[in-house]
């Protein structure tokens, strides 16, 4: 099963500052929560795959993100295995369960940073939908370099929320 990246990014790659975003865009949350929970199948769900901070970043009535099974990386959290989240201790492992679980429709990885460095080098992850913020918010963690291995294929308009302007594209693996 290919799988695909959602993230948003500054224009130097920055993902987060200080553990945070530093940007506050409501409608590109809008776009995240909907494209990782839409299904073609209505009987299911997609899985969302993110390493532990990123969980821990999540407020505590989204974690786990609702309508998706989650899938948390981790090597110090204590396993455990819910209908709604579970941990593993790699990426391969993650993957294999998230194919596993026959609600799964499509698997989304979510980052931080670390996770989206190692899924990039994965043949299987086909697609990066990408929210480009057009500032630099002065981040210290980063979505790594791809565009040598994709290509562009798919523009949404440009948005401006709070005084920041920000486009959606989607890319493919080449
Ligand atoms: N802008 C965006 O679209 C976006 C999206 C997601 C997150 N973020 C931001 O990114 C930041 C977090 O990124 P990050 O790079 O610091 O951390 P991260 O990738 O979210 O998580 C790193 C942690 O995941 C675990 N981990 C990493 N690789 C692993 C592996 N191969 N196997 C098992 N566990 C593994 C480790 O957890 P243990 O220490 O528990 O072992 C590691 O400390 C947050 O500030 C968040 O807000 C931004």
């Amino acid at each position: 099963m290919n799988f695909s990246m959602i993230v948003a990014a500054d224009e130097k790659r920055g993902i987060a500052r200080d553990g945070d975003l530093p940007w506050h865009l409501p409608g590109d949350l809008a776009h995240y929560k909907n494209y990782t929970s839409r299904t073609a199948d209505p009987n299911k769900q997609n899985a969302v795959i993110m390493g532990r901070t990123t969980w821990d970043t999540l407020p505590p009535k989204v974690q786990p993100l609702p309508g998706r099974y989650n899938v948390v990386l981790s090597r110090s959290i204590e396993e455990q295995v819910n209908e709604k989240w579970r941990v593993c201790r790699n990426l391969d492992d993650a993957l294999v369960k998230a194919r596993a679980n026959k609600s799964v429709e499509h698997i989304y990885i979510t980052g931080g940073g670390q996770i989206y460095t190692e899924a990039l080098e994965y043949p299987e992850c086909q697609t990066i939908i990408y929210t480009r913020i057009l500032k630099d918010y002065g981040c210290d963690t980063f979505f790594p370099e791809f565009e040598d291995r994709f290509e562009f294929d798919e523009l949404f308009d440009k948005r401006t929320e709070n005084d920041t302007t920000y486009r959606i594209e989607i890319w493919h693996r080449k």
